[in-house]
């Protein structure tokens, strides 16, 4: 694996683990750091070995306290447009299934790099908020649009409006953490979660991702069509045929993806 500055990276069998690491400045999202982030996440996405990415901060306070305010604080537009803010989308193409395990402070860009997983496991400590408006100024990297379409609108603008932090239990009632557990837990039960998602056909797991990402981005029409299209390509792999000759044979199947 590369060496980086701001994250640490490991594997625990086929889980790829990526870390924030700054947490004197409680892990806030510097331009430097979401694209060591893109990088490794890349990584682990082209990494056979790897089924599962989980993402989790260092330090007792908090998953990430936002975009690094003191970096941010004398850009121009023009300063922001050239930033790096592509490396977001980078985390958005991540093929493979995505789980944040999350504990105290998740502001800003730290909800937001949240909501770009595909599941939360959040210790019952944490605090989600989209602070922005405080700083003047708004989410910028998706926070009004994935919490609009979770939360619903009234929700998400007391959030963006009021920057009002909202807390894990709340959030779970809303749908948008999975799991709650005693602070401390988070990152071994996303491993755990990761380690069952990781023992799943790895296309067919790739595919279900993209399929019910889908659902955010099209009409119910072309949604259907792109989980029926994805459905048919899986009777193209092999691991759909052991799949099923494992069931018929009533033993453990094992997955290659192919
Ligand atoms: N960007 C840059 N630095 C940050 C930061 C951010 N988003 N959030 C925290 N830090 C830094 C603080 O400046 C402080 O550094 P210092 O010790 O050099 O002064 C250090 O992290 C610890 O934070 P501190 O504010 O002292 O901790 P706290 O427990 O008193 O408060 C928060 C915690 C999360 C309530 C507070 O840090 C905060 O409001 N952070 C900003 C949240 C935000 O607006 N995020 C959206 C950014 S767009």
């Amino acid at each position: 694996m590369t060496d980086y500055h701001y994250i640490l990276t490991e594997r625990d069998e086929r889980v790829g683990i990526v870390t924030l690491n700054r947490p004197k400045e409680l892990n806030a999202l510097s331009i430097a750091v979401i694209g060591e982030v893109a990088n490794a996440m890349e990584e682990f996405d082209r990494d056979a070995e790897i089924g599962c990415i989980v993402i989790t901060g260092s330090g007792e306070k908090a998953f990430a306290a936002g975009a690094d305010i003191k970096e941010m604080s004398n850009k121009s537009p023009i300063d922001m447009l050239n930033a790096g803010f592509d490396d977001w989308d980078r985390i958005r193409r991540i093929s493979k299934p995505i789980i944040a395990a999350v504990f105290g402070y998740v502001l800003g860009g730290g909800c937001e790099l949240a909501l770009n997983c595909d599941m939360i496991i959040a210790a019952e400590n944490t605090r989600f908020g989209q602070p922005e408006i405080m700083l003047g100024i708004i989410p910028g990297a998706g926070g009004t649009q994935r919490l609009a379409r979770t939360l619903g609108k009234y929700r998400t603008m007391e959030m963006v409006l009021l920057g009002a932090q909202v807390g894990a239990k709340e959030m779970a009632e809303h749908g948008l953490v999975n799991h709650i557990v005693p602070k401390g837990e988070q990152l071994s039960e996303a491993i755990k979660m990761a380690k069952k998602i990781a023992a799943q056909a790895p296309v067919a797991a790739r595919l279900a991702k993209a399929s019910v990402l889908a659902a955010f981005e099209t009409s119910l029409q072309e949604g259907l069509a792109i989980e029926r299209q994805n459905f048919f390509l899986l009777f193209a792999s092999e691991d759909m045929r052991e799949g099923m000759q494992a069931f018929i044979e009533k033993r453990q199947a094992q997955f290659k993806g192919k």
